[in-house]
């Protein structure tokens, strides 16, 4: 069997399939499938997805690897020191899923805050007896303060979303910057985690997943914020303490949570199916035709730019 590039999925569009034919030695197999298994210490390069995680184990038996591929702007699933040290490429997706990711956190924003799901449920049960003053009233987002954790394409794309909807963006970042921040159609203030959290009728996640990361909203900082205040995650599981966060929400401290991304994915703590003011979606963040077939381009071409380096400067 000869196996240059070894994928778990045909991806979305054309492009592994055109990949394979300047590199036929391609094989598709699902992820620790026996097949998979049996080409792994052939591949040159490995595409995974972000719920395919990969040890520094997979890289001793992955001895031609060249280039590990994740289908996903997010490379936390990836032991990326160890592919640093031994000279392995990684090839991610940043950019072409900066706007359906913040659409996606605009959407879980709204449906909380409007409560559209309780409202599309009540439709859909045939129990609605029509337009009551006090019914499932909702909260307005105009004149509020928008925290924003992440100052990358992501946070300024959810920025002009919430901005346009009268909002008033925050940032707050990693490396803790402090000044302004130019999102396109405005400028906004960077502020210490600590005063972002008290400011934050909104608090919306939208970096990555790091040692630095980690459960950084614990308990201690969700309750920083605001009585009745909501947090969106499109981020990744594991910086929001989500059980802190449900504890909050059925104490009445927070007023809505929506969840693109889980601690443990797909596996949910099962307190989260019945939460009330918590919107669950399956981490659609860049579920878009478009988007998904504009990543899997920018993979293969990444993929062919190592392979075409490779022949330059042979690994060691
Ligand atoms: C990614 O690609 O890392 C995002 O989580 C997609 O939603």
């Amino acid at each position: 069997m000869t196996v240059r590039i070894l994928s778990t999925s045909p991806l979305v569009g054309e492009s592994l399939q055109e990949l394979g034919r300047d590199f036929p030695e391609l094989l598709i197999a699902s992820f620790r499938s026996p097949q998979w298994n049996a080409a792994l210490p052939l591949a040159e390069a490995l595409v995974v997805m972000l719920s395919e995680p990969l040890s520094e184990s997979d890289l001793d038996n992955a001895i031609h690897l060249k280039a590990i591929a994740t289908y996903s702007v997010g490379v936390n699933h990836l032991p990326l020191e160890a592919c640093h040290r031994r000279g392995i490429r990684i090839v991610n997706t940043p950019g072409v899923l900066t706007e359906a990711t913040a659409d996606i956190a605009l959407a879980l924003l709204l449906a909380v805050t409007r409560r559209i799901t309780e409202g599309e449920a009540l439709v859909r049960s045939g129990s609605w007896t029509g337009w009551a003053p006090d019914q499932l009233l909702g909260t307005g987002l105009t004149g509020k303060t928008c925290g924003i954790l992440g100052s990358g394409a992501i946070g300024k794309a959810f920025a002009k979303r919430v901005w346009a909807l009268g909002m008033r963006p925050l940032f707050w970042d990693r490396e803790a910057r402090d000044g302004t921040l130019d999102f396109g159609p405005g400028v906004a203030p960077r502020a210490p985690l600590k005063d972002l959290l008290n400011a934050s009728a909104v608090l919306s996640l939208h970096c990555p997943l790091t040692p630095t990361t980690q459960g950084l909203l614990d308990r201690d900082a969700l309750l920083e914020l605001p009585k009745g205040s909501v947090v969106i995650n499109t981020a990744r599981g594991g910086i929001l303490d989500e059980s802190a966060a449900m504890d909050l929400l059925e104490s009445g401290h927070l007023g809505g949570v929506g969840l693109d991304v889980y601690t443990g994915e797909p596996h949910l703590d099962p307190r989260w199916l019945n939460t009330p003011r918590a919107v669950l979606l399956p981490h659609l963040g860049s579920a878009t035709t478009e988007t998904r077939a504009a990543m899997a381009k920018l993979l293969c071409e990444g993929i062919a730019t190592v392979f075409r380096t490779a022949q330059d400067t042979p690994r060691c």
